[in-house]
Order: structure tokens, then C-alpha cells, then sequence
């Protein structure tokens, strides 16, 4: 052990591990430790608010401590508090929300399997495609393209997909089979004069060259976000989608669609595939499906996909692919009355009426000193930052601790601020958002 004796004896021992941190800091640093949340607001354990202003890793659209979605809880924690899905027993919450996603799923007659989390959603849309692919005669289809900067997940197969070193190095990722392509990032990587058609079109011929790099045969399926929160938000340039759509049915790869964060309404749709025109075979979902009160996610299948999983079934004489919680009650009864809720409460109505008064609040700071732009599409925005001779991220970092001693929550990704406010915000909430913001960016300056 280093350090003094006072240093030693000062030294924290932290019990828990946890991510997104450098660990030895955690043995100097308390965590923040949030108490209590209401609406768009959450409190420490001293009692200080804080706007939420990224939904807790763009989760709790509908706010916290939202009665409705506890009673929910509540009531089937007392009907029936767990009973797992599988080997030929169900439970009707469970299928009830199966049907009510499938009508809502962007594909005809879509077939749904349940997990807990995102990255097991993801994970298990890669195991689903091998295992179709085995079953319908195409074992060498393989290999699967994410994108640089996006977010997939933190399993084996996911973090492989997310396409950031940081969550590759140290931990022997990415797994084989994995590529990645190019994140349509018009503003970071548009050449000068080159139009948003002609960046699209570029952004198609490389991923047209990995292809045939790798050999189209052996690429089964391209895994993307229809527009990347993870990546700071790099709106897809017009034409991108139509572009890569056509694409990839050229070469008979599918397009699976990762809506963990744009499912149910941060676009200002149901699903991002809606806001930018994407037809996905296959798309997931999760945190916003229960508000996040509840762990759950799901696969969403075009029809002719799952009958790849029958056929491979059949063969193998079981479908071995179940987990002691993928259709747990509570969640799927949460996920119900968060569905009911968004229909009840008219909460896309409210995005779409309200995401105006959002843009218009981000394109007011772009008068700040630190400020070089800001985008967004429904509640989901970003703001980046810039100052000559500021090493790369420090802005981030440091508008971020601001943000955080103002009351405020965004999420630094480098020098852009993400901001992804629960889907409920008022106007008035927008407008205390950012006056905290712009206090942070003062003191920053
Ligand atoms: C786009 C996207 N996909 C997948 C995941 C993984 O979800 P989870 O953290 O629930 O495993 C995340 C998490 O932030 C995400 O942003």
C-alpha cells in the first residue's frame, strides 16, 4: 500500500464496482448518491434537485415516481409476482404485451421475445440471426457491421458491436466476426462544400467497399441506431437511410434496427425507424418500454425472420434460447400501463408540440463564447462545445461538473453535450434546463 498513514487511513474501501468509472478513483471519491426523483427532477441525499436532463442514460421517459407505473407494479407483484416464461407455460400480462408490441412493430405480424436489459436484446438478435442463418441454409452469413461511436450493449457479443475502443481495450474485444463502418457524422466528418447527399453517398461507398472487402457472402445483418444519441447525436444526413437500405438489399443483408434509446417517443414517433424512413427486419427495445421503472427489453421480428428460428427449431428439436426473467411479470405489466400512458397522456402529441421549444432553447445558446452548434430531433438534443488550444474532451468534462453543482444532468460524449430530457418536460422545466446550462457554460468560460 502507498501513501502516508493519515492517506491510508483516509482511503476509502469501495464494496461496490461499478462502471463508467476509473476504479481507484472510487477510493478517493464518494459517489453522488441519488435519494428520491419526481417528475423530471431527482434529489442527493443532502436534498439537492437536479434536472434530469438526460432521462438517466435516456431511460425515464415518463419522469419519476410516476404513480400509475407503481400501482401497476404493485398489483402484479400481488397477483402473481414472478413466474417464468418458458417450457410451455406462460403468463397473460406477458403475452397481452407481446401482442400490443407486435401491432405496434413496424413489420407485418412481428413475433417478440423478451430479455432484461438492452445489450441482452442485441445479443440475442446476433444469436437469433446464426441460428436463422444455420437453419435456412446460409451458415457461412455470419459477420455483422455496427457503426464507429455507437452504443450496442456491454456483453461479449454487444460491446463488440458498440464501435469504441474504450469499451474494447483491455477486455480482448471485439469478438470475430464484427466490423465496423463509418457513423454518418455529417458535422465531424462532411469534407468542406461536400453536400449532406454527396457525404451520404460517400458514407455508402465505403460501407459498399467493407462489404465486398469481406466478401457479401458472409455479412448477415447491419446493426445500427436510426440516428446514434450514443455517437453525440450525428443526425443522419439526408438520403443516408434510403441510400443504405438499398444497399444492403442489394447484397441481402438484413437491417436490424437498436431503438433502446429511440423507442417510444424521444423522436417524436412510436420508433426512430419512423422518424427516418428505415424498414428494419429486426429492432429492439428497452429502457423507455417500462420508463426504466422495471428491467425488460425485447427482440421485434418480421415474421419471415422467426420462421428461420422455427425451421432451426425443428431441426435441433428445441429453440434453446430462454432466461429465468426474459417475460417477467412485473416488468411486462409496467411496460402495459407505460403504453397506456403514452396513448392516455398523448405523450408523442406532447413531444411533437413541445420539441420546438427545445430546438429553439438550444439554438439560443449557440451565442455562447464555448458554443460552435447544436442539433437535435425531438427531445433528443446535443450542443458542442469548443475553445482554441482546450484539450480534446476537457471542455466535455468540465461543463459536465458545472452542469452537475447547478443541478443539472446532461451527458458528455468528447466536447458535445447530449441532453435527453424525460418526454413529460414542460415548457417552463425546458427553460430552468437551461438556465442552469447556460450558468454552467458561464462558469466555464
Ligand atoms: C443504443 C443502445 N443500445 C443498447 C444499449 C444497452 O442497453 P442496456 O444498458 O440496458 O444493456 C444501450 C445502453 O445505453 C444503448 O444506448
Amino acid at each position: 500500500m502507498s501513501g502516508t498513514e493519515t492517506e491510508r487511513a483516509n482511503r476509502i474501501d469501495p464494496t461496490l464496482a461499478f462502471g463508467f468509472t476509473n476504479l481507484p478513483d472510487n477510493r478517493q471519491r464518494e459517489p453522488l448518491r441519488i435519494v428520491r426523483g419526481k417528475g423530471v427532477f431527482i434529489f442527493d441525499e443532502r436534498g439537492k434537485d437536479y434536472i434530469e436532463g438526460a432521462s438517466s442514460f435516456y431511460c425515464t421517459s415518463l419522469g419519476f415516481s410516476e404513480e400509475e407505473l407503481i400501482e401497476a407494479a404493485v398489483k402484479q407483484m400481488r397477483e402473481l409476482p414472478f413466474y417464468v416464461t418458458a417450457a410451455y407455460r406462460s403468463v397473460p400480462v406477458v403475452e397481452q404485451l407481446a401482442e400490443r408490441l407486435a401491432a405496434m412493430a413496424p413489420m407485418a405480424n412481428a413475433k417478440v421475445a423478451f430479455a432484461a436489459t438492452g445489450s441482452e436484446a442485441n445479443d440475442a438478435l446476433l444469436k437469433f440471426l446464426w441460428y436463422h442463418n444455420n437453419a435456412m441454409g446460409k451458415p457461412k452469413r455470419k459477420k455483422v457491421i455496427a457503426r464507429l461511436g455507437s452504443y450496442h450493449g456491454g456483453t461479449i457479443a454487444t460491446a463488440s458491436l458498440t464501435g469504441w475502443v474504450k469499451y474494447h481495450a483491455g477486455f480482448d474485444l471485439p469478438m470475430a466476426g464484427i466490423l465496423h463502418t463509418a457513423q454518418p457524422d455529417y458535422v465531424q466528418l462532411g469534407a468542406p462544400g461536400e453536400s449532406e447527399e454527396a457525404f451520404a453517398d460517400r458514407m455508402v461507398a465505403d460501407l459498399r467497399a467493407l462489404i465486398e472487402r469481406e466478401d457479401p457472402e458472409t455479412i448477415g445483418a447491419f446493426f445500427a441506431e436510426p440516428v446514434s444519441v450514443s455517437a453525440a447525436l450525428a443526425l443522419p444526413p439526408k438520403t443516408y437511410w434510403e441510400k443504405i437500405t438499398a444497399l444492403l438489399a442489394e447484397y441481402e443483408i438484413r437491417l436490424f434496427d437498436d431503438e433502446v434509446v429511440t423507442g417510444f417517443g424521444r423522436t417524436g414517433n412510436t420508433f426512430g425507424a419512423e422518424t427516418y424512413g428505415m424498414a428494419p427486419d429486426c429492432m429492439t427495445v428497452a429502457k423507455a418500454l417500462t420508463s426504466a421503472y422495471q428491467p425488460l427489453s425485447a427482440v421485434l421480428m418480421s415474421e419471415e425472420f422467426y420462421e428461420g428460428l422455427e425451421r432451426g427449431s425443428e431441426t435441433v428439436g428445441m429453440f434453446s434460447h430462454a432466461g429465468t426473467y426474459h417475460g417477467h411479470p412485473v416488468p411486462a405489466a409496467v411496460a402495459l400501463r407505460v403504453l397506456e400512458l403514452m396513448e392516455e397522456r398523448d405523450i408523442l402529441g406532447h413531444v411533437r408540440a413541445i420539441s420546438p421549444h427545445f430546438a429553439a432553447s438550444l439554438a439560443k445558446v449557440e451565442d455562447h463564447p464555448l458554443v460552435s452548434r447544436s442539433r437535435s430531433v425531438g427531445l433528443a438534443g446535443a450542443v458542442d462545445l469548443t475553445k482554441d488550444g482546450a484539450e480534446a474532451g476537457a471542455l466535455g468534462a468540465e461543463v459536465a461538473a458545472r452542469c452537475e453543482a447547478n443541478g443539472l444532468f446532461i451527458r458528455p460524449s468528447g466536447d458535445t453535450i447530449v441532453m435527453a430530457p424525460p418526454l413529460i418536460i414542460t415548457p417552463g422545466e425546458i427553460d430552468e434546463m437551461f438556465r442552469r446550462f447556460r450558468l454552467a457554460l458561464d462558469e466555464t468560460l
